[in-house]
């Protein structure tokens, strides 16, 4: 098949360049001229474990471009990849969305399915359908299917091609054939074939229920650290109820990323669209806030203030595995740091230079320049007078009690639980972590 796909970012290109692996001809779309060029001589413009590898391993039926009349023009079927990012007021930004689909609409020149795999309102598929309908200028027939993408940075790769399931929500038999075709080369996963408000919904449900998960252990966690138990404990006794499962439920400073707190808000500001509260998911996006702060308030335990303190952070990406530093907790502390008068050095394998230019741009180069970024974790311990841990990166967990030395006093404020407590134990040395004591 002849597939064009409209957005290069995480769920855009990792889609084509998987549609790529299983036979097709595949078209990715960018306005970005620069990102363009650089997929053309065979760089991925994200950090994303094996995609490189399977863009050179495909090259020959992946092409990337600006020119997207061509690109539409012979497409048996489209896929919308691009952002949703959250506005101001919580819901999603569609204007991204409607941009490709009125350049679609002036462009094909046969009958196509348009499939929305970007994260859309429940409702929206309908609403581009008709858009396109009413914006063709060529007789044709299009139709628009939903099929929600459940990929997860830094696995991007490994859940596409062995994804959980595919979603594909459509109104016709012509839209579930096309899909089916477009996905014959994905093996054994279940295809699960819904209307189009229901697959909009699947998204929104499971990525709003993931963070729900994350906001209630965390709560239980804090929780925990009042009556003496341990997170990790309760939560591997938990784990072997088939009902609970034991994946996502580890506690820490909140989730963070382009999904879970943009997913949250947008549902939230649905509900009340429909003059519905959603109270769950409203408590889910509270508890995150506040646990972002979580070790800022225990380090007032050590130091009223962090005034002249030498503070060194390790991991400033919202995970490991990527390169992504969108709604990370690092981002809010980093600030609040060097508002306390603490002069801060941070440490991230790939997230500092992104961090560098985020920190410019939400708050000043004043605060910036307060900022040592540091290329050895060594560097960023030597001399600190306390350490927070942001994420759990493997060079991050594969660190002993003997590489905390070099602080001036050793007090470790662990976000990510990255440490047997056993370790610490007996030792000089101060460590508190999300849920567990000492
Ligand atoms: C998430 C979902 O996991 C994907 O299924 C979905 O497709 C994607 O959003 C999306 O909508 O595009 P992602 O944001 O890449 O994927 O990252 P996750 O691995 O889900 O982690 C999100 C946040 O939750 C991270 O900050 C992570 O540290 C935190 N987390 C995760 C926890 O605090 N505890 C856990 O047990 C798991």
């Amino acid at each position: 098949m002849n597939i064009a796909i409209a957005g290069t970012g995480y769920v855009g290109l990792c889609t084509g360049v998987c549609m790529a692996h299983t036979g097709h001809y595949v078209t990715c779309v960018d306005i970005d001229e620069q990102k363009i060029n650089l997929m053309k001589s065979g760089k991925s413009p994200i950090f994303e474990e094996g995609l490189e590898e399977l863009m050179t391993l495909n090259n020959e039926r992946l092409t990337y471009t600006t020119d997207y009349i061509n690109a539409y023009q012979n497409a048996d079927i489209i896929f919308i990849g691009v952002g949703t990012p959250e506005k101001k007021d919580g819901s999603a930004n569609l204007s991204y969305v409607y941009n490709v689909a009125k350049q679609i609409a002036h462009n094909v020149t046969k009958d196509c399915v348009v499939v929305v795999k970007s994260t859309v309102p429940i409702g929206t598929n309908d609403k581009i359908e008709n858009f396109i309908k009413s914006e063709l200028k060529k007789p044709v027939t299009i139709y628009v299917a939903s099929n929600p993408e459940f990929l997860a940075q830094g696995t991007a790769i490994r859940d596409t091609l062995h994804a959980s399931r595919i979603v594909i929500g459509v109104e016709n038999q012509y839209s579930e054939n096309i899909l089916r075709q477009a996905y014959n080369g994905f093996k054994d996963i279940p295809i699960v074939v819904t209307n189009r408000r229901s697959a909009e919904m699947i998204k929104y449900a499971s990525n709003d229920f993931l963070a729900l998960k994350i906001s209630y252990i965390n709560e239980i966690a804090n929780l925990c650290e009042l009556i003496g138990a341990d997170i990790q404990e309760v939560t591997n006794g938990m784990g072997y109820d088939e009902r609970i499962g034991d994946k996502f439920l580890n506690a820490g400073i909140g989730y963070g990323g382009s999904c879970f707190p943009k997913d949250t808000k947008a549902l939230h500001w649905l509900a009340s669209f429909h003059d519905y509260e959603i109270k769950t998911i409203k408590a889910a996006i509270e508890v995150n806030e506040q646990q972002k702060f979580k070790l800022f308030k225990k380090s007032r335990k050590y130091y009223e203030s962090l005034e002249g303190l030498t503070v060194a952070v390790l991991g400033l990406t919202f995970k490991p595995g990527t390169d992504d530093l969108r709604e990370a907790p690092s981002l809010v502390n980093v600030p609040l740091f060097v508002d306390d008068g603490a002069i801060v050095k941070v440490w991230d394998p790939v997230g500092s230079e992104a961090f560098k230019n985020a920190m410019e741009r939400e708050h000043n180069s004043e605060l910036n320049e307060k900022v040592e970024y540091c290329d050895k974790i060594e560097e960023t311990l030597k001399e600190a007078d306390i350490c927070f841990i942001f994420t759990e990166w493997p060079e991050i967990k594969a660190l002993e009690p003997k590489d905390f030395n070099n602080m001036k006093d050793v007090i470790i404020l662990d976000g990510r639980n990255c440490y047997d407590l056993n370790v610490f134990s007996g030792k000089n040395i101060k460590y508190e972590s999300i849920g567990r004591s000492l």
